[in-house]
């Protein structure tokens, strides 16, 4: 059956490695699987008077629907000072309000931390882990998706031509699709 995938990426810069990581994912999903990479660029910075006061900017409630409209939810950041890059906590706390009508609640999600660096954004990808677990989102919890040493990995163009990174790409892949369909 068809499944709509959000990819959210935690770096706005143009030459993100993290974007070109999330583009080489998002070609090894099932035929059926359809993946929309949603922007978290421009959102408002969450102040929940604008909930409280219903005065919600309009970029918060096409976030909001985006979201809404997936069935599962891939995460691709980097590491900023150990922890979550501001625009991806940004966005998740923009979609977990008002209380009670989180758009991320039940999505199984899967995240990948990126680094140039050899630690491999673990410490992003645990932040990130702790608050998909307040969010309710059942989580790809092996293999762990930890993309060290990226520059050696990426070509010139974006492509990964390493068959053994590709297929450690795909068995990620796998698991989160085993995930989806188990809480489908
Ligand atoms: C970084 N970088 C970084 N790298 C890392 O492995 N651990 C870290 O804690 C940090 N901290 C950090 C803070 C800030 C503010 C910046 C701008 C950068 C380096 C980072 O991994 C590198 O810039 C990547 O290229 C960012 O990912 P994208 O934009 O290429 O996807």
């Amino acid at each position: 059956m068809t499944k709509n995938i959000g990819v959210l990426v935690g770096s706005l810069r143009k030459g993100s490695y993290s974007k070109q990581v999330a583009k080489v994912f998002s070609t090894l999903f099932p035929e059926e699987y359809h993946i929309s990479f949603i922007d978290i660029n421009g959102l408002d910075i969450y102040n929940q008077d604008f909930d409280d006061e219903g005065n919600v900017p309009e970029n918060w409630k096409t976030f909001r629907n985006a979201i809404g409209k997936m069935d599962a939810i891939l995460f691709v950041t980097p590491e900023y000072n150990r922890s979550v890059p501001g625009v991806l906590k940004n966005a998740l706390d923009i979609g977990s309000r008002p209380a009670g009508s989180s758009v991320w609640n039940a999505k199984p999600a899967a995240i990948v931390s990126v680094s140039p660096g050899a630690i491999s954004g673990f410490g992003a990808n645990h932040h990130l882990r702790q608050s998909l677990v307040f969010l309710n989102m059942p989580t790809v919890q092996q293999p762990e998706a930890y993309i060290g040493n990226v520059t050696k990995l990426l070509q010139e163009d974006g492509s990964i031509t390493n068959p053994n990174t590709l297929q450690f790409f795909q068995s990620i892949v796998n698991a989160f699709v085993e995930l989806i369909e188990k809480n489908s």
